[in-house]
């Protein structure tokens, strides 16, 4: 006799910790995302970037952002060096060296102080998953972002393919494919990703079309190409009648990067399908 453990579905309204939980620890690093499984978020969202040596980074910008990195020596990272600080040109032994949770975030006061680092993706994966497991917590997903957006400090970003190999194949060691969500403003990786999957050499994760213009939807599809199994828009971009257009293509609607209270509830009754939050404290008994 095969026994099979069905996998508890995914809530109904998606609580996504956005960069973990910016609002209260330190960005995309593994003590925010602990913090976030502990006030029970069902998603974790996080950033990626490519080190010089291949390894998939959690990184928001692909460089030591001035507004909270402290060099290995002790001195805060400033403004004008930063632009030298490039993780696509830095060994992943070097880009661990320098820490992003001392001196916390001056745009996020009620963020707490932690000394930690930037983090692998796998390395966030195993340790998501070892305190879940201790903790007895429920199954979170991942939404991905692959940073491959074109700005100045991205000129030695991998080719979108190279990119997306790199994240499948941490994806394809850890994690069983529908906790996995890949999500981007750049539509090529997304475009590639599909592609993959379709001739089932990536795994069939779903899909999530970040925007932040103000194109209609209808017109962000279009040049999608295809359809993804999440619109996810700038909050302020939404509106109910968005809402319902899309779900009626049974496309799910997560907005970002909701931190208000009183937000969060005007799009819940809109039916979004989710948000994506800095505050995930904040959204209790939504
Ligand atoms: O997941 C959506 C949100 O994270 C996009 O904005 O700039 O915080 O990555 P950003
Ligand atoms: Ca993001």
């Amino acid at each position: 006799t095969v026994t099979t453990f069905a996998q508890p579905s995914r809530p109904a309204f998606d609580l996504q910790g956005h960069r973990g939980c910016r609002g209260l620890m330190p960005e995309n690093t593994i003590p925010a995302f602990l913090k976030a499984l502990d006030l029970g978020v069902s998603t974790l969202e996080l950033d990626v970037v490519i080190s010089k040596d291949g390894q998939v980074v959690v990184s928001h910008e692909p460089y030591f952002n001035a507004d909270f990195s402290i060099r290995p020596d002790g001195r805060p990272v400033d403004k004008k060096e930063q632009k030298n600080l490039v993780l696509y040109q830095m060994t992943y032994a070097d880009i661990k060296r320098y820490d992003v949770g001392s001196n916390g975030n001056p745009k996020y006061p009620k963020q707490q102080r932690v000394k930690t680092y930037k983090p692998l993706l796998s390395e966030v994966i195993e340790q998501v998953e070892m305190y879940r497991n201790a903790k007895n917590l429920p199954i979170v997903s991942y939404n991905i972002e692959i940073k491959s957006d074109a700005s100045e400090y991205n000129k030695s970003q991998p080719e979108p393919a190279v990119f997306c190999d790199l994240v499948q194949a941490v994806l394809k060691q850890h994690l069983p494919t529908e906790r996995v969500v890949i999500q981007s403003f750049d539509f090529a990786p997304l475009k590639h990703w599909k592609l993959q999957a379709n001739a089932g050499k990536y795994p069939s994760v779903r899909l999530a079309a970040l925007v932040e213009n103000l194109r209609s939807p209808e017109k962000n599809l279009d040049e999608l190409g295809f359809k993804p199994d999440i619109y996810s828009p700038y909050y302020r971009l939404l509106s109910q009648n968005k809402v319902k257009r899309l779900q009626e293509q049974s496309i799910k609607v997560i907005p970002w990067t909701v931190n208000q209270r009183n937000d969060m509830s005007r799009l819940k009754k809109w039916g979004v399908d989710g948000i994506i939050t800095d505050y995930p404290d904040r959204a209790s008994g939504l």
